[in-house]
């Protein structure tokens, strides 16, 4: 398992996106849309995630399928320990485009939101961040 994530942020770091990274990192205090983050999170992420962003109850188990369950959003998993570009081409690319033969259920949404929609989400995500976790984020994010 840990070797699978291991190739897994290799590949997502190699990545080159043409989207500018000047936006990084994604604050909660101005710049950011954070009500269209919500609605959009509502309409594409709570089913899986739910609306409170607890993630997929019992997340750290395998589904009837054996699939990984969704984690939470809200900062008691593990969200918090990616930067702002990873977090973005995770949800832009999905992890089907970025893991071989990945069969999980995180697939991407580049095709329905824009680099900016994905911001706005990830800046209303950080809304439910404490202040240590998203501080901890901040610096991680303004590395890259
Ligand atoms: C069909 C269910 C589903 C939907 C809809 C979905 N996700 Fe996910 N997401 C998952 C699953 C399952 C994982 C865990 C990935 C894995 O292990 O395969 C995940 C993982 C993630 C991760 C990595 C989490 C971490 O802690 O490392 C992020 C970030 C994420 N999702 C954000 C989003 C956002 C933002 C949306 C909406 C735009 C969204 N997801 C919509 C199922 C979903």
């Amino acid at each position: 398992m840990k070797k699978i994530f291991i190739i897994f942020f290799i590949f997502i770091s190699t990545i080159s996106s043409s989207y500018s990274h000047k936006h990084y990192p994604i604050t909660v205090d101005g710049g950011f849309d954070i009500s269209s983050g919500k609605l959009l999170y509502n309409q594409n992420c709570a089913s899986c995630h739910q609306s409170n962003l607890s993630g997929a109850v019992d997340w750290k188990g395998l589904d009837k399928d054996g699939h990984r369950k969704a984690p939470p959003m809200n900062g008691t998993g593990h969200t918090w320990h990616h930067s702002d570009e990873t977090l973005h081409a995770i949800i832009k690319h999905g992890l089907a485009k970025l893991v071989k033969n990945y069969q999980g259920k995180m697939m991407g949404f580049g095709d329905k939101l824009s680099d900016k929609d994905i911001d706005n989400v990830l800046a209303y995500i950080k809304t439910y961040w404490n202040e240590e976790i998203y501080n901890y984020q901040l610096e991680l994010s303004k590395s890259n």
